[in-house]
């Protein structure tokens, strides 16, 4: 299936589905954003208050910072792509629940097999879980705290890929501190390019 028709049938899927509670007070769901051919992937958590109202990923407060950090690096956002965990917004941005995250994944999964980047970046501690448990790497997770910014190793006779955990650029927007840990992050992924 050409890429494209894979990411739209995606798209069409996401657009009418009721299959978590979050259909009923969403406005707009966010699929996810960004180059077919993108070699690295974010993934946040779940759309906020400004990506509910625009469908846009990563478009308020928090896709600022990671727009800052994404400039300082030279890597530009239409080179990547953007997703989330979640493709609706929680009421007042609480945490996904288990059984959301259960029934959007295999959005992402498939997400994930048709754009097959080098590099995904795992924007927080639930997209960091999901993803390093999917990749058969749940043994060496941690807290954010502890492994954000290492780069670890996926292989399988089909693929290989870096999976690297980052802390949530909405964490500058609680503690400005934040700021050069996460620059310092993503120099290190830069360099890894
Ligand atoms: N936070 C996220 O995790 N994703 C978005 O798209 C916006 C804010
Ligand atoms: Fe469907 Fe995911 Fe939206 Fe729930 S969050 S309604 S599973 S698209």
């Amino acid at each position: 299936m050409a890429v494209m028709d894979g990411l739209d049938k995606i798209a069409q899927e996401v657009i009418s589905c009721k299959k978590c509670g979050l259909y009923k007070s969403r406005l707009n769901p966010v699929v996810g954003e960004g180059s077919l051919e993108a070699k690295i992937m974010f993934v946040g958590e779940a759309p906020g208050a400004n990506e509910d109202k625009t469908g846009v990923p990563f478009c308020g407060a928090a896709g600022g910072i990671l727009d800052g950090l994404l400039g300082k690096v030279n890597i530009d956002r239409k080179d990547i792509y953007i997703t989330n965990i979640l493709k609706c917004r929680p009421p007042g941005n609480r945490n996904p629940a288990k059984e959301e995250i259960k029934m959007c994944t295999p959005y992402l999964d498939r997400q994930i097999e048709i754009i097959r980047p080098k590099v995904i970046c795992c924007l927080g501690n639930f997209a960091t879980f999901y993803i390093m448990e999917k990749f058969g790497l749940k043994d060496k997770v941690k807290g954010i705290s502890k492994i954000h910014g290492s780069i670890f190793d996926y292989q399988s006779i089909f693929a290989s890929m870096k999976i690297m955990p980052l802390y949530h650029p909405a964490v500058v927007t609680y503690n400005v501190n934040m700021k050069s840990v996460l620059e310092r992050d993503f120099i290190k992924l830069r360099m890894f390019l």
